[in-house]
């Protein structure tokens, strides 16, 4: 497994840990608003929401493992505005913009065939000779791919949901359960991984809201059903509506608490095997017409969700979130996992649960675009 996300992570860190006023940062992207309408100097990356421009900078620091300051100006740390200055290395990647484009444009008739990541693969001096290692070496899967390889030795994917649901409490237990609010810590780069108080808000069938209460201020995560945004204060963009596949992933989230309503969530499922950390698990994908795939990978033994992987496609290739799941303990006849670890090319995230209410009443408010 790649190790890229601590190296980002310091990265956003140094930006995050910057001690600029709310007011000295840029106003919130209002809905809809393209990445040029929010930032200063945005020359190859035009006409892509604010969202799936920060995207494009997380698939730039993941497939070179660079962090923010190694092609950013190194005032970034105290000023947000120093992330338009032009240093030699941002004026090189502008240029593998466009010759990453004109590949795709001139060979691959248009489709994202070739990324930062299909040369770089993690590193900024892309490989030149080939590896015997991986020539001879165990295959590995890669969970990260959004190109799945079905298995003939899977089982059916209505076997995989029926031994999900009953893993956890059975359809009957499950159906009783619509809504909880939770407390219990939240770790992340911008807390330099000390776990503060975060309270979280899950209602039927697909919202949910993650707010933790870290040094800088509340840092919100939210999706309304229909809507959802992400405030982080001291970044360059505090407010920042989702969009694109940040949304479909944050309905998915939302939903995974409800396991009864997910099979139907999607028109079309493919089954796999796979291993995550020594254990067999089967892998399965959903898809819906025009929207990015999601995977999920249950226990074999056990039947429950232990990884939920989706992706964001943006203009430089689509970049994974990856949600891993653990801790689960019995809630009034069901399962549930009071822990969970949220990885992006931005952060990594550990959520654990210490109190969880189930069918509590939640303030619409909870799930509404964050004031600031
Ligand atoms: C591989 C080099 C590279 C890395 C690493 C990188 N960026 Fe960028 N960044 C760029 C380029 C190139 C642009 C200009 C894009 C354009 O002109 O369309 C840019 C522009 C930006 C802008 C817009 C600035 C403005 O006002 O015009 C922001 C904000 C930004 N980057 C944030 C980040 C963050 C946060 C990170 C770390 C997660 C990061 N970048 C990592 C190359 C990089
Ligand atoms: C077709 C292969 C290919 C693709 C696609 C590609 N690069 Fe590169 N990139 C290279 C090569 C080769 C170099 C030169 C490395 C060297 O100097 O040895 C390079 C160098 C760079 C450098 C300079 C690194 C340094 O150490 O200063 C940056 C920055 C960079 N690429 C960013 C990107 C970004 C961002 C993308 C995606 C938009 C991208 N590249 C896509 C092949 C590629």
């Amino acid at each position: 497994m790649k190790r890229a996300v601590p190296i980002v992570g310091l990265v956003w860190l140094a930006v995050i840990g910057v001690h600029a006023s709310p007011a000295q940062n840029p106003p919130p992207a209002p809905a809809g608003r393209m990445a040029e309408q929010v930032f200063q100097n945005v020359q190859v990356l035009k006409g892509i929401p604010a969202d799936e421009f920060l995207d494009t900078m997380g698939m730039f620091a993941s497939a070179l493992l660079f962090d923010c300051v190694s092609c950013h100006a190194k005032e970034i740390i105290s000023d947000p505005k120093a992330f338009q200055v032009a240093t030699p290395r941002v004026q090189r990647a502008r240029q593998m913009v466009v010759m990453m484009n004109t590949i795709n444009t001139q060979f691959f008739g248009g489709q994202p065939r070739v990324t930062c990541f299909t040369c770089h693969g993690g590193g900024n001096r892309p490989k030149t000779e080939p590896n015997l290692d991986l020539q001879y070496g165990e295959p590995a899967d890669d969970p990260y791919a959004m190109a799945f390889v079905p298995s003939l030795y899977a089982p059916p994917v209505d076997q995989v949901f029926a031994k999900y649901l009953a893993s956890v409490g059975g359809a009957d237990q499950l159906a009783t359960f619509t809504s909880f609010a939770a407390t219990g810590t939240y770790a992340g780069y911008e807390t330099e991984q000390m776990e503060v108080p975060a309270e979280v808000y899950v209602r039927a069938p697909n919202q949910m809201a993650t707010i933790a209460k870290t040094p800088a201020g509340l840092n919100v995560r939210v999706f309304d059903g229909r809507v959802g945004w992400r405030f982080q204060p001291d970044t360059p963009l505090p407010l920042i509506e989702l969009s694109g596949g940040n949304l479909t992933g944050a309905a998915i989230e939302a939903m995974m608490w409800f396991p009864a309503t997910i099979q139907r969530a999607f028109a079309q499922w493919q089954v796999g095997v796979s291993a995550i950390g020594g254990r067999d698990v089967v892998a399965v994908q959903g898809t819906n017409p025009g929207q990015p795939p999601v995977r999920l990978y249950f226990d074999e033994e056990s039947g429950r969700l232990l990884r939920l992987v989706h992706w964001r496609p943006t203009a430089v290739g689509a970049v994974p979130t990856r949600i891993d799941f653990a801790d689960y303990r019995a809630l009034g006849g069901i399962q549930v996992p009071f822990q969970w670890t949220r990885t992006w090319t931005n952060n990594q995230v550990v959520v654990q649960l210490n109190e969880i209410r189930p069918n509590a009443p939640i303030d619409a408010s909870r799930f509404a675009r964050p004031a600031i």
